[in-house]
């Protein structure tokens, strides 16, 4: 390992339904920065988890008539099995309602109450359980009679109840010279600026405990109010870690985090409460939150309450999970919102993967197999159309670096998605079929060329791919320690005169009968 270390996060998941494409969505693109930073040898922590108290869960609870730890045992597997079926490299699982989560939660809250950040007074005002947020009056407004957040839709409730407060007010400029001074600490730009103009309208003290109900964590010496839930939740980055223990290697290795992958919908909890009640606890804040846009379908977000959901398992079923995967993070535009339907679905697999990416393979282990005695060939001499195809890949490599440091996924799959276009165009214009009846030593070099873009192309894409990439990569005998970008830059070619096999069909292509 190289002493770099990489910490990034999804959020943790309310199990209070099965999970849907959204929870894949955020999960798939944090395994892809995870990935792409082992590219780049960096020792990276990846978690992920479930977020298991709070009135949401316990009145999920009590619907199915399950006692809420057993509820949440049940459904937490679930996302647990999703995080497998999705090829998620997360090094962690968190759940709340274990035990170091909870070491973890009371440290933080008795932190806040040493420095003076909380203190004792009534609640009265709008709740969304739903959402798990508090909301201004002029935050709500009546549909069909029924009063919902703005913001989200869901229904919220009055609540009047003694609590204790966190002096949220007293960071606000704090909180503005932070942003100020950490211009990329919240991504995109315009979630950024949402962020500051919210902060700037003002910000007041945070209720941070409810007794309305029991299942959450007690406040420490207090049983009878339960910690907000989002201060508990938010808590569950540092209890991976094994936080209050800070001479933990983990904690050492990896806090601040580097990046909190969410969804916009959660923007305000992390960009907002979370850096204060860090600053607050005098902790380092995370280095970055990233905002993604929605996954819509019928232009709506989709999600449990709206009952509009994409179930991730049956296209994977149907597709494969590379091609969701890929799917996803092409389709939709990173930090915006984006519709998916089954149509660009087959469009995308068609286009990028079967005939792009898939085909390139295909053809040339085919044409190995036939002319090279199944054998990367030798050769003795490369032109200068070899050596620029190869050379403008190499070339690009730290531009894609700084692409995927500023979590341009979009961008990265574009261009390397292209350097796979340029090589079946090499393919096709140097026609080796054809060189095989007059020059067989140029034939070699052009083989021995595009089976070197092949792997260059395989371990870019492995992040975002990663099964169908691994197999490609085993064909051409690439162990797995030579996935990364320095054995690409050193220009670790392939070894010649290895015997190669032939990787099965990598993308089904999918007849659109409409
Ligand atoms: O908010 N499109 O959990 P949650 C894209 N437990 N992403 C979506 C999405 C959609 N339609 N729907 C959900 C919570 N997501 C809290 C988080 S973190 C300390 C606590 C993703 O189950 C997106 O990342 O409601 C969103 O922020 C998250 O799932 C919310 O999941
Ligand atoms: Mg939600």
């Amino acid at each position: 390992m190289s002493g770099k270390n990489f910490y990034i996060t999804t959020p943790i998941y309310y199990p209070s339904g099965k999970p849907h494409m959204g929870h894949a969505y955020s999960s798939i693109i944090a395994d892809i920065f995870a990935r792409f930073k082992r590219l780049e040898n960096y020792n990276v922590r990846f978690l992920t988890g479930t977020d298991e108290h709070g009135l949401k869960i316990q009145r999920e609870a009590e619907k199915n008539s399950k006692q809420p730890k057993a509820f949440c045992d049940e459904l937490s597997l679930k996302f647990k099995s999703l995080s497998k079926t999705l090829n998620l490299s997360n090094n962690d699982f968190i759940r709340t309602t274990e035990k170091r989560h909870h070491k973890a939660v009371n440290e933080i809250w008795n932190r806040l109450v040493k420095s003076n950040d909380i203190y004792l007074s009534k609640y009265s005002g709008w709740y969304s359980v739903s959402d798990e947020a508090y909301y201004d009056s002029d935050e709500i407004e009546s549909k069909n009679n029924i009063k919902v957040a703005k913001v989200s839709g869901s229904r919220v409730e009055w609540v009047e109840e003694e609590s204790f407060f966190f002096k949220l007010s007293s960071w606000e400029k704090k909180l503005l010279d932070f942003y100020q001074s950490n211009p990329n600490f919240i991504l995109p730009k315009s979630r950024r600026n949402e962020v500051v103009e919210f902060v700037k309208g003002g910000l007041k003290d945070l209720s941070v405990s409810r007794t309305s109900f029991s299942w959450g964590i007690p406040v420490p010496k207090n049983n009878k109010h339960i910690i907000y839930v989002w201060l508990d939740a938010l808590t569950n980055y540092l209890s991976s870690l094994d936080f209050p223990d800070q001479n933990d290697i983990k904690y050492k290795n990896f806090w601040p985090a580097d990046v909190h992958i969410i969804g916009k919908d959660i923007l305000r909890f992390h960009a907002i409460y979370w850096p204060a009640f860090l600053m607050a606890a005098k902790l380092p804040l995370p280095k970055r939150v990233y905002g993604h846009g929605w996954i819509l379908s019928d232009e709506k977000k989709m999600s449990k309450s709206l009952g509009n959901i994409l179930d991730p398992l049956e296209i994977i079923n149907e597709y494969g999970i590379d091609p969701l995967r890929y799917y996803l993070v092409k389709e939709v535009s990173l930090g915006n919102d984006g519709s998916i339907s089954l149509k660009s679905l087959h469009d995308c697999i068609n286009n990028d993967l079967a005939n792009n990416y898939g085909n390139l393979c295909q053809r040339v282990f085919s044409f190995v197999e036939k002319n090279c005695d199944s054998k990367i060939p030798n050769f003795t001499n490369l032109l200068k159309e070899d050596e620029i195809i190869t050379k403008n890949l190499i070339e690009k490599i730290p531009d894609l670096q700084n692409l995927m440091n500023k979590q341009d996924l979009n961008q990265y799959i574009k261009e390397v998605i292209n350097f796979s276009f340029s090589a079946n165009k090499y393919f096709n214009d140097l026609k080796p079929w054809d060189l095989k009846k007059v020059n067989i030593e140029r034939m070699n070099a052009v083989i021995y060329t595009v089976l070197n873009q092949i792997k260059s192309i395989s371990i870019l894409l492995y992040p975002i791919i990663p099964d169908s990439t691994h197999k490609v990569l085993d064909c051409l005998g690439v162990p797995k320690n030579e996935f990364n970008l320095d054995c690409l830059l050193n220009l670790k070619y392939l070894k010649t005169d290895l015997s190669i096999k032939k990787p099965g069909i990598l993308f089904k292509k999918i007849e659109n009968d409409n």
